[in-house]
């Protein structure tokens, strides 16, 4: 979902922080890029198909020179990826230029009235739309603020917009509805960016804004305003001032420090990922109130997304083994079905790495409209998630640019199992209490090194797999598949398919043929995956069974054994232990078939619409 961001300085050029900001917004969509600067009363854009890199080379966009300035990276909602449909968006006049993430819902409406107007609408986009109405209330007015109001009246559905009007240089106005914005504030000026990693090289220091907010940044200063049902008003500078909050990721850590791609620096950086977690959740309060919480609910929802709902899979399995909580893990986007029976006495965990996914969120204000109450587990401070939620988790991963989630998964379930045995501890079902996820976990950030370590030669050694493959596992070990066939199908575009390994027989083993691929996801809850390894070597599936080295299983010759870190029998390591291996298959597979694993096709890491 397209990524936003917009600059203005007291001096100096602002087009290369632009153009570095939407390398770490590349994540969000690669479709088309484009950059506007205001210059000596005009402004001026460059724009085209395709990435960053490309841009920088054909676009001349290097030689814009100005003080303030918006970008943007692009995932195509509106008409095709191509030149015209690349953002920013003018007016008819060209003295605006709009960049957005979101979805204007009334779209065809407000298209067939501005061209009845006689407004020339030369791109298939939603924001184009948005550019002709600001040139018609602006005109209307000496007010940019009285348009910008305006013209968001006039809108259903997502934005996060940035916009240069070239009568007031050195001005970004901005919006936001059900699209992530933030703005962050500078010694040498301010900017407003879809996220946080965007804007690191002007400050740490920002401000989350709300849906419904618009305003404007200056070198010198921002307003916020609100819309309310009759208009809008100020929100005070003294409310402004006490939003702000400190981010402690570094612009380093947002780039890719030598690595060829996010996606490998972020597999090593998961020791540092789940220790830095641990260590940050292992005495949080708020862990312990969210554990009584769930202790005492009625029913425990889980809701997620993607890699995020895999991580929930993992909680509830725990939840259900340590706490003796039965819960029920809810694919977000899935979550009407289940509004029936929310009530106060509900907790919802949610879990988001980037606390913006739209489906989540729904899901989220849904059921707290309904009386549940929320606890948050994000990586992301400030979210809307972290936002919105009664109590929020922090995982500490640091920020994740890669559109694979790799370290904030290891970090999500470090703190989800940690819950899991706080939970237990509540209930008082724990013979030891929450030592008996405390202590292994404390030994997390070596377990997983060792894992990295382990699995590494065995990934590079079968990048070369071709055409389907299953995982299968049982118990925990289904769940870790599922992530694991996920990893492999969006960044190496192979088919993998996760099944219950016992349910494979039941109809996936028809497939099975000889040389088909099918990895075991071996964990110790389920000794009985060895028949289901057997089974499938016996009707000629090239058979691979990845398992903690100490977990005996007999296993016939012919059946390769990937042997990955000893778990000493603690389910509580396995995810830990097994995970890399998948990770890092799919890294290397989809290096040696010449696909980016940064830029996986029709993907983008934050998905902020329906
Ligand atoms: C897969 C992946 C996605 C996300 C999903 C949820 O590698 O990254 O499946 O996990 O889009 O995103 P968050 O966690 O930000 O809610």
């Amino acid at each position: 979902m397209c990524g936003i961001i917009g600059i203005t300085m007291r001096r100096g050029n602002a087009t290369p922080i632009i153009v570095e900001g939407l390398r770490r917004l590349e994540y969000r969509g690669y479709d088309s890029v484009g950059v506007a600067l205001q210059s000596g009363g005009r402004v001026e854009i460059r724009k085209a198909k395709g990435t960053i890199d490309s841009f920088v080379r054909k676009a001349s966009v290097m030689s814009l020179r100005g003080q303030t300035g918006i970008g943007h990276t692009r995932w195509a909602t509106h008409g095709p990826p191509n030149d015209v449909n690349a953002h920013p968006h003018t007016d008819c006049r060209g003295e605006i230029a709009v960049v957005h993430n979101g979805v204007i819902r009334n779209y065809s409406s407000l298209r067939e009235e501005l061209a009845a107007r006689g407004h020339r609408i030369i791109s298939d986009t939603d924001t184009e739309l948005i550019a002709h109405l600001l040139e018609e209330e602006a005109s209307g007015t000496g007010s940019m603020v009285d348009a910008l109001a305006r013209t968001l009246s006039r809108l259903q559905g997502s934005y996060a917009l940035a916009i240069l009007y070239s009568r007031e240089p050195g001005r970004v106005y901005f919006a936001k509805m059900h699209s992530p914005l933030i703005l962050a504030l500078g010694e040498e000026g301010n900017a407003v960016a879809s996220d946080i990693t965007a804007v690191l090289d002007v400050s740490r220091r920002i401000i989350p804004l709300n849906d419904g907010e618009f305003g404007w940044i200056g070198p010198e200063g921002v307003e916020i305003y609100r819309l309310t049902p009759s208009g809008y008003t100020r929100v005070p500078p003294r409310e402004v001032e006490s939003r702000v909050k400190f981010i402690e990721w570094t612009p380093e850590a947002a780039s890719k420090a030598g690595y060829p791609h996010f996606m490998i620096k972020e597999i090593y950086e998961q020791p540092q990922a789940v220790m830095e977690t641990f260590n940050g959740a292992v005495d949080d309060p708020a862990l312990a109130e969210a554990s009584r919480l769930i202790a005492g609910a009625r029913d425990v929802l889980v809701v997620a997304a993607g890699t995020s709902y895999h991580a929930g899979l993992v909680f509830s399995y725990h939840l259900y083994r340590l706490a003796r909580r039965h819960s029920i893990p809810i694919i977000a986007s899935e979550y009407k079905q289940y509004s029936p029976a929310v009530g106060e006495d509900t907790v919802v965990v949610a879990v988001s790495q980037s606390g913006e996914t739209y489906d989540t969120l729904a899901a989220v204000r849904e059921y707290q409209s309904l009386g549940a109450r929320i606890v948050g587990v994000t990586n992301v401070v400030g979210s809307a998630l972290d936002r919105i939620s009664d109590i929020t988790v922090y995982t500490r991963a640091g920020p994740e640019i890669g559109v694979a989630a790799t370290k904030t998964y290891l970090a999500q379930v470090t703190v989800l199992t940690l819950l899991a045995g706080y939970t237990g501890e509540a209930r008082g079902v724990l013979d030891r209490g929450a030592r008996e996820v405390r202590e292994p976990l404390s030994r997390v950030h070596e377990v997983v090194n060792d894992a990295i370590r382990s699995s590494e030669p065995y990934a590079k050694q079968l990048a070369g797999l071709e055409g389907s493959m299953y995982i299968l596992g049982r118990g925990l070990g289904s769940h870790i598949a599922r992530e694991a066939a996920l990893k492999v199908k969006e960044i190496a575009y192979l088919h993998a398919e996760a099944y219950p390994a016992g349910e494979s027989k039941h109809g996936p083993i028809a497939l099975v043929e000889p040389g088909f691929p099918v990895f075991i996801v071996a964990t110790s809850d389920s000794p009985e995956v060895a028949g289901n390894a057997i089974e499938m070597h016996s009707r000629g599936g090239r058979v691979m069974v990845t398992k903690p080295a100490d977990m005996g299983l007999e296993i016939p010759r012919g059946i390769e054994v990937l042997d990955l870190p000893p778990s000493h029998g603690d389910p509580v390591l396995e995810p830990f232990i097994l995970a890399p291996f998948y990770q890092l298959l799919a890294y290397y597979a989809a290096v040696k078939r010449g696909y980016d694993p940064d830029k996986p096709r029709n993907l983008a890491k934050t998905v902020t619409v329906e």
